[in-house]
């Protein structure tokens, strides 16, 4: 992988501390929005507000409070920690004058995919390594000069992708995100499974599984769970922070309880749609078994497993099977990340994928390049770079979905197995 320059390591600094202060302002941001909605209610007429008030519409507000504290709590205590990034925790919260989030990188790389479609249009794990050693160099103790000196104040766009975080632990680590996962991520296992079936389970270790663009690890995980060797790629440090908790940090099945979907008022059937918790984590993340063999890297796809990073043994015909979840349109250049996978693939190997093509920097205002092809288009060019084509599907599924919403996106994911030739 290439050296980074001092003003890239920097720039990445920036970024990390501005993602540590939108966790860190999440309460007084959620509750500034639910106050609103107080001012509101006392700009009406007198007997407008007494028949609110039998509805008990004020007393919802303060439960909201109630809820937007309680998933502060939990957020300060995902970045209590943040020793994956070789930052201090400490020196980060001195910061102490608000600053606004013109000029810096969230809108390019660094972003969640929201395939979620939020209203406007991610006991310490012994044993098992959660490396980041292939990984971008976010922690090499430079400050980041003058720039550091003043509080960041958080943008809407992270605060949403804050909040996208919340409903994505849900969709990885709860009960209530068990639909979505045995939708998606159940037909890939079963589909690695098939693909290696004439594998003893007990020979399994020996088999190399990469999840690129893994959020929160838990197709990850439980494909380590199933006995391969399995390691996670993930360049969202909102995803690489809380999968860093989740995974590490957690001790007991259910330890918290997080409130999701108070932050829209819209679509809601009723109050318990709006303040129900889901409970965090549904499994013990440390319960792989200590043979496990499961890592997670942080970083860019096509930094650490591209051309540049060839000299990594990470890099050609290493992999026996490579799983991509909602991952593949995240791409700016489909050509690249198809050639990537192709190249670190095993001759035989497989490439099982699964989700929509919402290509994600369609219509960026960065002047990113963006390459959008259609379904067929993706699938002549994967033949054309070298892979055959068997089980495919249509797979019906939702993405971080409030179940008790008026409102549902259902993706008619494609579903497919692609090996590469020998
Ligand atoms: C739509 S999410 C899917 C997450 C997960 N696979 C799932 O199904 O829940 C896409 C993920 O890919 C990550 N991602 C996007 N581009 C990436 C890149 N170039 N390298 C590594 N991760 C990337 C995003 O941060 C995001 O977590």
């Amino acid at each position: 992988m290439r050296d980074f320059s001092q003003a890239e390591i920097e720039e990445e600094e920036r970024y990390f501390h501005n993602v540590m202060e939108t966790f860190r302002q999440y309460a007084s941001y959620s509750l500034a929005a639910n106050n609103r909605r107080r001012k509101d209610f006392y700009t009406l007429p007198l007997e407008d507000r007494q028949l609110l008030d039998e509805l008990g519409y004020k007393q919802k507000l303060d439960e909201v409070d109630k809820a937007i504290l309680a998933n502060a709590e939990f957020l300060q205590e995902v970045v209590q920690d943040p020793e994956i990034f070789g930052h201090d925790g400490e020196k980060d919260e001195q910061e102490s004058e608000l600053v606004t989030g013109e000029g810096y990188r969230g809108g390019e790389s660094m972003h969640l995919h929201d395939h979620g479609h939020s209203h406007s249009h991610s006991d310490p794990h012994a044993g098992h390594t959660h490396s980041h050693g292939a990984s971008l160099n976010f922690g090499s103790g430079s400050e980041g000069g003058s720039q550091r000196s003043r509080r960041y104040r958080p943008t809407d766009a992270d605060m949403d992708k804050l909040r996208s975080t919340l409903k994505q632990f849900v969709r990885d680590w709860s009960e209530e995100g068990k639909a979505e996962r045995e939708a998606c991520y159940k037909p890939m296992q079963g589909a690695l499974v098939e693909h290696f079936a004439h594998v003893p389970v007990e020979e399994r270790l020996s088999l190399r599984v990469l999840v690129p663009g893994a959020g929160m690890a838990r197709l990850a995980w439980d494909i380590a769970q199933l006995g391969f060797a399995c390691q996670a790629n993930e360049f969202s440090h909102y995803m690489l922070l809380a999968s860093h908790f989740i995974l590490n940090r957690t001790a007991e099945i259910g330890q918290h309880q997080i409130y999701p979907y108070v932050h829209s008022f819209s679509n809601l059937q009723n109050r318990s749609s709006l303040l129900r918790h889901a409970s965090i984590p549904d499994v013990l993340p440390s319960s792989l078994p200590p043979s496990s063999d499961f890592s997670m890297v942080a970083g860019d796809f096509e930094e650490i497993y591209g051309d540049s990073g060839s000299e990594m043994k990470t890099s050609v015909e290493h992999w026996d099977a490579i799983v991509t979840c909602f991952f593949i349109d995240t791409a700016k250049n489909i050509v690249n990340y198809l050639r990537i996978l192709h190249r670190i693939l095993k001759p035989g190997g497989v490439w099982i994928n699964l989700g929509p093509l919402l290509w994600h920097f369609e219509n960026n205002t960065t002047n990113d390049p963006s390459v959008e092809l259609d379904l067929e288009e993706v699938k002549t060019l994967a033949c054309q770079i070298g892979f055959e084509f068997h089980n495919e599907r249509t797979v019906e599924t939702t993405y971080v979905n409030n179940q008790q919403s008026m409102l549902g996106y259902v993706y008619h994911a494609a579903f497919w197995c692609a090996t590469k030739q020998a």
